[in-house]
């Protein structure tokens, strides 16, 4: 270890800033005080800086306030020393006394144990502790995911990981490997691990910066309706039928972000809170028919039936060969999730409660994301000189 005295401010070291939960944690920690650091890489346009301000200037046109910057320091965990300039290396071994490990690969295909998502998730993960260790950062919070369970059914504990389950997908193994790796790391003091479900838009405005999982259906229908003139005259579809093999009643355990980094930035908060492992799933699952309900509605889409899981199809029409085919890297959610035990999130957040994620919920964040048409792009970051003439105005 690098023997260097902390500074007086304990700054929080950050990975995954610019992902989907990590703009919402970097503004519930700017809301609460605490000082932040965050490694970023820089993007094909724009600098790690500029990434970060652009999400910045984004929240404080929204909120109407400003907001503390955390310090950025460019890097990219698949390199050593997360690939961090000495200087900014130096000033983290002083400055920084925690880790948020926040940054995966949500790949959930792979060609190999060198590629995504092992790369980022498992060698990222390896490189960000073998930082903490030489650094001297001794707390740190991992942000897991509620599917280390894989495909096991029954009630999943926060104290469970590797039971010997059968895994959905390249990424479910990749975040148990990442688990794995920072629970037995014994230079850690305090381990916090923040396992969440299935993350989807902001539950007030339907924002989202990434367009995957429950996305990705939503997307897939809206596109096949709308590229193949499948959409009648009223401009609803409803004559190209197509069998679902699902029972409508599994469950899926959907979570918006805004209540995920608000719990999350509540335990990070209070360290009486911190030590523990939460599962950071809604009070009600939501059923797959609902899922269904909503997405068909924002889609305007009412040709689709469940025909239930067991169903074998002889053959598929055109059409259902085409969504199966494209809906097939989310194969393994095509099941009923288990049980999560989030007791513990409960009992630490008590006056934070999930958002019900139903059918009304459902289709908001839908048509958001058609609205958006399926794409975001950051805002390019304003001039000093005119934020000035605007915060004049
Ligand atoms: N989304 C979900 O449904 C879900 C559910 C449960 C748990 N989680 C977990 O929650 C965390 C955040 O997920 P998210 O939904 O916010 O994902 P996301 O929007 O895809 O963001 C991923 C973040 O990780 C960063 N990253 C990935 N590989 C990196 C690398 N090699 N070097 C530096 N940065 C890297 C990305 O940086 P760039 O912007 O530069 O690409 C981005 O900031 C992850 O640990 C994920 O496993 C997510």
């Amino acid at each position: 270890m690098i023997n260097t005295a902390k500074s007086e401010t304990n700054y929080l070291l950050m990975t995954g800033a610019t992902g989907l939960l990590g703009r919402y944690l970097m503004k519930d920690l700017a809301i609460a005080n605490v000082p932040l650091a965050v490694v970023v890489r820089p993007s094909r346009r724009l600098s790690a800086e500029s990434r970060i301000e652009s999400i910045m200037e984004s929240w404080e046109d929204q909120l109407n306030r400003p907001l503390m910057r955390p310090v950025v320091l460019a890097g990219e965990l698949c390199e050593d020393s997360l690939g961090m300039e000495p200087n900014d290396i130096r000033w983290a071994i002083e400055n920084c006394t925690g880790m948020i490990h926040n940054a995966a690969s949500l790949s959930f295909v792979s060609t190999g144990p060198e590629a995504e998502p092992y790369r980022s998730n498992v060698g990222g993960t390896k490189n960000v502790l073998q930082f903490c260790q030489e650094a001297g950062i001794r707390e740190f919070h991992h942000v897991s995911t509620a599917y280390v369970c894989g495909l096991r059914n029954g009630t999943v504990l926060p104290s469970e990981l590797d039971v010997g389950q059968e895994f959905g997908n390249p990424y479910e193994e990749s975040k148990v490997m990442a688990e794995k790796m920072v629970r037995g790391s014994d230079f850690i003091d305090s381990l916090t691990v923040y396992r969440p479900g299935i993350i989807v838009g902001d539950s007030k405005n339907g924002f989202t910066n990434t367009f995957h999982g429950f996305y990705a259906a939503v997307q897939l229908i809206h596109t096949i309706l709308r590229n193949q003139d499948l959409v009648g005259e009223t401009g609803f579809s409803d004559v190209y039928p197509t069998r679902i093999n699902l029972d409508g009643t599994e469950s899926k355990n959907l979570v918006p972000v805004d209540w995920v980094s608000a719990v999350m930035a509540h335990i990070l908060s209070h360290d009486k809170l911190h030590g523990d492992t939460y599962h950071l799933t809604p009070r009600n699952a939501v059923e797959t028919r609902t899922i269904n309900a909503a997405l068909c509605a924002s889609c305007r889409f009412y040709g689709s039936t469940l025909t239930g899981a067991d169903t074998h199809f002889e053959e598929h029409t055109e059409l259902e060969e085409f969504f199966y085919e494209h809906i097939r890297v989310y194969n393994s959610y095509w099941r009923n999730d288990p049980t999560f035990d989030s007791t513990n999130t409960q009992k630490a957040a008590p006056h934070l409660l999930c958002p019900h994620m139903d059918y009304k919920m459902l289709k908001f964040l839908a048509d958001q994301a058609i609205k958006m048409n399926f794409t975001f792009r950051e805002k390019p970051v304003m001039q000093k000189a005119d934020r000035a003439v605007v915060n004049a105005q």
